[in-house]
């Protein structure tokens, strides 16, 4: 099959930006695609970085300590953008006025001032596709769950849970970085650092928080500072939020929490559904397996559970026996957002990465959660 082929700028090549080079690595583990990215350049403030993209990316002409290098290139078509969330708000404005598509890293700035900017610009330049990364749905469980979820599997909804948890900063001798402070992650701390993974699924299935009561906590308080000394741990390690979301004129409770502190917990996103006709669950970690429940009324309530087939948004050469992880999500995500830029409207996969407009509705639900932490009210999101 003939392919177009996309010219990608990286900006950012620390963790994210490696994990993204990686899977164009191994495009050719998807079949049926009529695109395919190409890396042609990199930049990170730091040489360091651009140099494991020269050693390892074959196909990188150009690599630069300036972004706008990359986007004074003509060739360069889009850009994957992972840099810290203090930056967002300049370099996702630059990107976008110089007309090449974005693929962004969460949260869309590091406030909802700078989601604003953001949105501004994105508004000003309609023929560029702007997109906020977030991958967990594209695991085979959670593609499932999306499925049920549009086939009305679900009766009336009881309630929703989804949470994303990590565990390292329960060590208090982990040195501090930039996610652990306010300038540069910002007041939502652990929200603007995991919060999007979170909603995306439940804002796409239309269940926006209506309001929230929040429950913030600050846990390990300062931590090394990499130099001898220690720096004051700013920013909030724990968040649960609970709210109420709607569906077909009924409310229900919508609990969404986003942990830096959850012992035992590696990188694990989850989301659980109950209804009156169907239940289900889905965490990555227990990667393969899913569990629902159907009921009609009197019956018994028994729980399934399925080593879920490895299935996603887009075919690949994987036996469906095989195990899915996270560097198979950022494939299907990255093809789903070349599948947008050479598609639009007419995509192969039927499933489009977040959008601004969630991006910028995760905003307005961690503006009010701070707000409700401070004030200890429950704050309306209507
Ligand atoms: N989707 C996910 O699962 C996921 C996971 C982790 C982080 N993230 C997001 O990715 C983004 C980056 O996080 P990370 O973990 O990769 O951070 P990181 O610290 O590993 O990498 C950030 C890179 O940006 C570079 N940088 C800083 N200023 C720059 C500038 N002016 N120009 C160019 N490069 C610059 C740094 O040198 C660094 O290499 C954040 O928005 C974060 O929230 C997403």
């Amino acid at each position: 099959m003939a392919k177009r082929i996309i010219p990608f700028g990286v900006i950012g090549c620390g963790l994210m930006g490696r994990e993204f080079a990686s899977a164009a690595a191994r495009w050719c583990h998807l079949q049926n695609v009529d695109f395919e990215p190409r890396i042609i350049a990199a930049c990170d403030a730091n040489p360091q970085m651009t140099a494991w993209f020269s050693d390892n990316v074959p196909h990188v002409r150009r690599v630069s300590s300036d972004y706008q290098e990359l986007l004074a290139d003509p060739e360069i078509e889009a850009i994957y953008c992972a840099v810290p969330h203090n930056l967002h708000a300049q370099i996702y404005s630059d990107i976008i006025r110089a007309g090449k598509h974005l693929l962004g890293e969460k949260p869309f700035g590091i406030d909802a001032e700078a989601n604003r900017q953001i949105s501004e610009v994105i508004a000003a330049h309609p023929k560029v596709l702007v997109r906020c990364s977030s991958e967990f749905p594209f695991y085979p469980g959670a593609f499932r769950l999306r499925q049920w979820i549009e086939e009305k599997r679900f009766g009336r909804i009881i309630e929703v849970e989804a949470g994303f948890w990590h565990s390292s900063d329960l060590d208090p001798n982990k040195p501090i970085n930039w996610k652990r402070r306010v300038a540069t992650n910002g007041e939502y701390g652990c929200m603007g650092d995991l919060g999007m993974h979170v909603v995306h699924l439940p804002l796409r299935f239309g269940w926006k928080p209506q309001n929230v009561r929040s429950l913030l906590s600050k846990i390990v308080p300062e931590r090394p500072d990499g130099k001898g000394g220690m720096a004051a741990c700013e920013t909030w390690d724990n968040a649960i939020l609970a709210c109420q979301a709607q569906q077909d004129g009924q409310s229900f409770p919508l609990t969404l929490s986003t942990k830096r502190i959850a012992p035992g917990h590696a990188n694990t996103w989850f989301l659980r559904v109950w209804g009156t006709d169907f239940s289900c669950e889905f965490s990555t970690k227990n990667p393969k397996q899913i569990s629902f429940l159907p009921y009609t009324p009197g019956a018994e309530q028994a729980w399934h559970m399925l080593d879920v087939p490895y299935r996603s948004a887009y075919e690949t050469i994987s036996g469906p026996i095989f195990e899915f992880g996270f560097s198979d999500s950022i494939l299907q995500m990255w093809a789903a957002f070349c599948d947008e830029v050479v598609n639009r409207d007419a995509m192969q996969g039927p499933f489009r990465c977040a959008t601004p407009e969630e991006a910028a509705a995760s905003h307005q639900l961690f503006t009010a959660a701070l707000q409700s932490q401070q004030s200890g009210q429950t704050v309306s999101l209507a």
